[in-house]
Formats: structure tokens, C-alpha cells, sequence
């Protein structure tokens, strides 16, 4: 059960509803068996499992713990891989899609097992997924996701509905999904990889990463040395093109809504539909009533969707707007929208995350990123599989998660995403967006055009213009402005940067550069 003391928020439930731990800056040079950079879920699972298994780790992060898309999820725990198991099959075969239910199964299990070994109060529940046909969507769909499921290895059923007073009309029942609260969760893990020995500092930017046989993370004055390193950044921040040409950012859209407890069958559910697909589960909530001292209890319906590109689009207010209405059609008893929110995920072009050792990179340096919308468990799939890797035991998902992978029949999906990211340069030959700095009201941001160069102009509350160059650093596409997260988002492969040009998001690792 979530408490909260507020009745509205822009934030996530999750970052609404938890203090996590706080931890200190790094300041000193540090030696370790490993370094984490990223205290997401990634970083910090693998974090805990190294702990466990008796390596000493230091984990690096340029935020508080756990604020990037860790914060901002829907933390579906799931095995049924959004891109459909047909699309896993077409592209991994039938042993590879089996492997993969397996992987996400064991993901589940393994946070289970974390919540009961740390005895973590974080809302950990098991319960049945509904895959459901959208309008326009024929039955046969189903049939054959139901047979590459079972192909896979899951106990799946077909039912006539989902548990819903909407009617769905014929969905999948996938037993054993999980549900919870992910902030809590990782606050527990984080205080046991400290027990554990484990330093964990944040606020600490890592500039540099480099392998080799004592790798070293560079943070600013100070450097940590470890016999290995994870890049866990989400998107990682040291490949230039060979991971970023197989993934494509995605931004997609997250609301809260009141409902009365109990008044929606507690499960997860998601359509069939493909870019603007929808995402929907409870969080049990609980607010404090200033007038009778008591608790007021009562279910969050939180839906997700309506994603686009990260950077091809700036409406915001109209993609929550139309969640809001796809949701009050089918849930009637929503009361009150209580957050909204959104953030960024990974599409890989063959459905499945990268976990392994770094492409063209020296053999110590391991990422984990193309989360494919199920970054929780792809997450905790990267603490097994990376603790297995740097402990030099054998992993049977090793070869599948495998970064340097070159899935042949995913050609089709590699040509159409870097087409589309070829097609971003023409921005550099547009004109600006306004003619003059003078046409940016406070609080907004505009590209325009000097010369032969674009420039990324945001002006501050007080009036006050802040110039920047709008090329990316990561390969020189030109951001765009995001009115809702005041952030400057990049096209190509999801650079994102604050309003002041400050990197907030990978594969960049640095700033937008001051205008010349
Ligand atoms: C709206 C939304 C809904 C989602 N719903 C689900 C869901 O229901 N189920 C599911 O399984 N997945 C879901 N996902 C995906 C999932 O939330 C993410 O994939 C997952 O949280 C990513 O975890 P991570 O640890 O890889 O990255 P992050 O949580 O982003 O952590 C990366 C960390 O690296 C840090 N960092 C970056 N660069 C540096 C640097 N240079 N130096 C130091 N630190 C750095 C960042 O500050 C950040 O804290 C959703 C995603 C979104 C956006
Ligand atoms: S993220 Fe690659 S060019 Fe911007």
C-alpha cells in the first residue's frame, strides 16, 4: 500500500511516494572488483547480486538513486515480451523465444526472492496479464500469440474477456505476472549492496569509461579502477553507433487516475495495438485525510501509450488528453486524474534488450541497455546475466542478450529506423523554428537559425535567454525543444539535455556546447 499526503502531482506515483536513500558524492580515488555506472534497476541489481557473491563493487550515478527511467516506469513484471512472441520467434527461432520467456520468468522469480530475502514492504504481487484485441484487430491475432506463447513455454489460456465491465472481447491469460512499487524496492536493495560492502555514490557524473587490465570510470578530479566495468545508463554513454544503429527511443505517455478500491479486477492488462499500444495496472493507494486524521484508501488506475518517437513530436498535453479518454470509455469509474507523466524507452530492432560485453571494446566493459519496454525485468535479467559473465560462469541467455548480435531477419526493422534517422539531418538545411530569440516566451524554447549554424535558445522565467548550439554532441542531429519536460530531446538515438543544455539522457555523455 502507497501513502500519500498530496492529491495531485506531475511527477510519478513512485517518486511521489518514496524518500530514497540518500548517498554521497565520490571525492576520492577509489579501487573496487567492479564499477557500476547507472543506479537504475540495472545497475543496482547487478549491484546486490555481485555484492552477494562476494565482489566488492562501487556504483556511480549522476542523479539521486534510481531517477532515471526507473522512476518514471509502470513496473509491469512480466513475461510476455511486449513485441509478441511471434516477433521474438521470427527473429530468435523457436529456441530463442523459448529462452527469452524463460529469461523473464526467472526475472520475476528473482525479485521475488529478493523481496522475501530482504523481507522489502514494496507491493510485490503476483497476478494474472490480459493481452486484448484492439478495435480493428481480428481474433486470429490472438490465436496465433497464444500458440508462439505456449511454443515458448507459457501456460497461457484464451478467455471470452478480460475481468473487466468493459468488454474486451477475447484476450490471453498469462498467470503468474508481478506488480510493484519500484522505489521501494530498490531503496531495500541499495541499503543491502551497503551493507554488503558495496559503495554507492551519486551525483557523480562518469566522464570516461575504459577497459583494459585495470579499467578505469573517470569522474571528474577522481577515478575508480576495477578489474571490470558495467555501463547500466539506460542508453549507454560509451558506443558511438555500434548498439545505437539497433535501437531506437521512444517516448511514451503515463497517467494516474482514482478509481474506488476494488472497483477494477486487480491485473495487468495490454492491447494489441503496436505504436500507440496501451498499458494498464492498479497501485493500491492510501492518502492521509487532514480532517479526520484517518486514511482515505482507495486503487490507482495507471494507463500507459500513446509513444512516438523521442523528438518527432512535442504534444504532450494532447497524448495525455486522448490516454484520458481511452481510459474513461473503458474504466467509468475514474474519479480524479491524480499524475501524469512519461519518459523514454528503448525499441530494439529484434525486441530484445543488449546485455553482455561491450561491441569493439576491451573484454571487461559490460552494458545493459534496450530495455524494449520491459526495462524491469530486461533489468534484473542483466544483474543475473552480468553477474554470471564477470563471475566467468557459464549463462544460457548469454548468446541472446548478446550486444554484438547481427539479427539477420530484424534487417527490415534496422533500414526503417535508420532511415528515419538519416532523414533527421535534414534539419540541418530547415529554417528555424522562430526568426528571432525576441518570439521565445518565458519559460519556452525555440531552435532558429544563424547563419549557417542552429541554435538552441531557452528562455528562463525571468526573462533571462540562455543560448546553446542545437547540434547534438553524440552525431550532430539538431535537437528539438520538449515543452512538457522542458528538455531539449534529440531525433536520432535520444540525447536528451535540461533546458540549459546540461546532458540528462544518453548516448551523449556531455553538454550541448555553448553557442559560438
Ligand atoms: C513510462 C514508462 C513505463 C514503463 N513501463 C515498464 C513496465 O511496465 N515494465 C517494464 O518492465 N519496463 C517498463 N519500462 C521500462 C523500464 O522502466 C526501464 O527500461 C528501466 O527502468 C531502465 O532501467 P535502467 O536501470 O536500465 O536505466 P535507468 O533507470 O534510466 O538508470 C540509468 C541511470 O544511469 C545514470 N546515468 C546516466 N548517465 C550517467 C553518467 N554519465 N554517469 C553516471 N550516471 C549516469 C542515470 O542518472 C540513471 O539513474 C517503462 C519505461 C517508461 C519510460
Ligand atoms: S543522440 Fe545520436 S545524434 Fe543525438
Amino acid at each position: 500500500m502507497t501513502t500519500i499526503s498530496t492529491t495531485q502531482s506531475t511527477e510519478s506515483v513512485w517518486a511521489a511516494t518514496t524518500d530514497m536513500p540518500r548517498c554521497p558524492e565520490l571525492r576520492e580515488n577509489l579501487e573496487a572488483d567492479v564499477c557500476i555506472v547507472g543506479a537504475g534497476i540495472a545497475g543496482l541489481t547487478t549491484g546486490y547480486l555481485l555484492t552477494q557473491a562476494g565482489k566488492s563493487v562501487v556504483i556511480l550515478d549522476d542523479g539521486p538513486l534510481a531517477s532515471g527511467m526507473t522512476e518514471v516506469t509502470t513496473a509491469h513484471l512480466s513475461n510476455v515480451i511486449d513485441d509478441r512472441f511471434i516477433e521474438i520467434e521470427c527473429c530468435h527461432g523457436e529456441r530463442g523465444s523459448f529462452l527469452a520467456a524463460e529469461s523473464h520468468t526467472a526475472a520475476i522469480n528473482r525479485i521475488e526472492a529478493t523481496v522475501e530475502e530482504l523481507n522489502i514492504d514494496c507491493d510485490f504481487t503476483r497476478l494474472d496479464g490480459y493481452l486484448f484485441l484492439a478495435p480493428g484487430d481480428k481474433k486470429d491475432l490472438l490465436d496465433q500469440e497464444l500458440a508462439a506463447a505456449r511454443r515458448a513455454g507459457l501456460m497461457a489460456e484464451m478467455v471470452p474477456r478480460c475481468p473487466l465491465e468493459y468488454n474486451t472481447g477475447p484476450a490471453i491469460r498469462f498467470p503468474n505476472q508481478g506488480r510493484f512499487h519500484p522505489l521501494k524496492y530498490l531503496a531495500a536493495v541499495a541499503e543491502a549492496i551497503e551493507r554488503g560492502g558495496g559503495r554507492i555514490y551519486t551525483n557523480s557524473h562518469a566522464d570516461h569509461v575504459e577497459g583494459g587490465d585495470r579499467a578505469k570510470v573517470d569522474v571528474c578530479d577522481h577515478t575508480v579502477r576495477a578489474d571490470a566495468v558495467v555501463v547500466a545508463t539506460n542508453s549507454p554513454i560509451n558506443d558511438l553507433v555500434a548498439i545505437h544503429t539497433k535501437q531506437a527511443p521512444y517516448m511514451t505517455y503515463v497517467l494516474g487516475a482514482r478509481v474506488p478500491a476494488g472497483s477494477v479486477t486487480d491485473a495487468l492488462y495490454w492491447d494489441t495495438l503496436t505504436t500507440y499500444y496501451h498499458y494498464v495496472r492498479l497501485q493500491h493507494m492510501s492518502v492521509d485525510d487532514a480532517n479526520s486524521n484517518g486514511h482515505d484508501e482507495y486503487d490507482l488506475l495507471i494507463v500507459g501509450g500513446e509513444d512516438h518517437k523521442t523528438g518527432q513530436a512535442d504534444d504532450t498535453a494532447l497524448r495525455h488528453a486522448r490516454l484520458e479518454s481511452w481510459a474513461r470509455a473503458r474504466f467509468p469509474m475514474i474519479e480524479d486524474v491524480e499524475f501524469t507523466w512519461a519518459g523514454q524507452w528503448m525499441k530494439t530492432i529484434d525486441g530484445l534488450a543488449f546485455i553482455g560485453r561491450n561491441p569493439l571494446d576491451a573484454e571487461n566493459v559490460f552494458v545493459a541497455t534496450g530495455d524494449s519496454g520491459m526495462g524491469m525485468t530486461h533489468g534484473t535479467i542483466a544483474g543475473m546475466l552480468l553477474t554470471d559473465l564477470i563471475l566467468g560462469k557459464r549463462n544460457p541467455w548469454a548468446t541472446l542478450y548478446d550486444p554484438s548480435r547481427k539479427p539477420v531477419r530484424a534487417a527490415g526493422a534496422f533500414a526503417q529506423e535508420n532511415i528515419n534517422v538519416a532523414g533527421q539531418y535534414l534539419d540541418w538545411f530547415t529554417p528555424g523554428e522562430v526568426e528571432s530569440a525576441r518570439e521565445i516566451a518565458p519559460g519556452c524554447g525555440a531552435v532558429l537559425r544563424r547563419g549557417l549554424s542552429k541554435v538552441a535558445v531557452y528562455r528562463d522565467a525571468d526573462g533571462r535567454a540562455h543560448e546553446m548550439s542545437a547540434v547534438c554532441p553524440h552525431l550532430g542531429c539538431i535537437v528539438h525543444w520538449n515543452a512538457a519536460e522542458h528538455s531539449w530531446d534529440c531525433p536520432c538515438h535520444g540525447s536528451r539535455f535540461d533546458a540549459k543544455g546540461k546532458v540528462i539522457n544518453g548516448p551523449s555523455n556531455v553538454d550541448l556546447e555553448p553557442a559560438d
